[in-house]
């Protein structure tokens, strides 16, 4: 009997690349229901580049700064995504914002993982926000991207503690361990079709819900 075909994935990037790493490891697995075609960066010297392409998953570099608009560079991203036949995307440290349209394209089929619990500490240094509001729990969500930054449905969070001491860096740490769990369950779900958007409602099936672990742990 064929194989069900796994889903298409791009990851975007403009860093280290971690995140994507872990996404690429679990997507090694042959169960696993999508496979990692193609990792692209807003920016040439992202090291999560190379440890890509030393996996063999083709890569582009799509600098930016070379393009005269948001909309221009959306607009070549777009292509490439469509020419490699993606059907999700995954963000993983895309420091870029993109435009409403080139969202609105990739609308149910494009997701994000941000290091806080939402809707709590959206944009940028969220372990600063934390610390600063003085939470006990803090932690991480995977969400579908909408034009609003940070702001779109949930589909997965992890918790960690707060704890007397920490600082950024220690927080940011703790959280990093829980991001490289947390992103490829969320994929998996969203690949196999258990989770799905419904207007700005995340849909669960096949009983997701009870499964804790895959949802928010601690
Ligand atoms: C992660 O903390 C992620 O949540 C945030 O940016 C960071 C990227 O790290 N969006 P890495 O490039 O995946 O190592």
């Amino acid at each position: 009997m064929a194989a069900l075909a796994k889903t298409r994935v791009a990851i975007l990037i403009s860093g280290r690349g971690s995140n994507m790493a872990s996404l690429i490891a679990a997507a090694e697995a042959s169960d696993y229901p999508a496979e990692i075609v193609l990792v692209a960066a807003n920016r040439p010297e992202a090291p999560g580049l190379a440890f890509a392409a030393e996996r063999g998953i083709p890569t582009r570099a799509l600098d930016h700064r070379a393009y005269l608009s948001r909309e221009a560079f959306d607009a070549a991203l777009h292509t490439e995504l469509k020419d490699a036949g993606i059907d999700l995307v995954c963000l993983a440290g895309f420091m870029r914002i993109f435009s409403a349209g080139f969202v609105e394209s990739w609308a149910g089929r494009m997701i994000n993982i941000h290091p806080s619990l939402l809707p709590l500490f959206k944009g940028v240094h969220t372990h600063e926000q934390a610390l600063a509001a003085g939470v006990r729990l803090h932690g991480c969500t995977v969400h579908y991207v909408v034009p609003e930054l940070d702001a779109g449905p949930i589909i997965a969070q992890a918790a960690v503690p707060v704890r007397p001491g920490d600082d950024a860096e220690t927080l940011a740490a703790r959280i990093l361990v829980q991001e490289h769990r947390l992103y490829p369950q969320a994929l998996a779900l969203v690949a196999a079709g258990q989770v799905s958007l419904d207007g700005d409602r995340v849909m669960f099936s096949g009983g997701v819900q009870g499964t804790d672990g895959a949802l928010l742990s601690l």
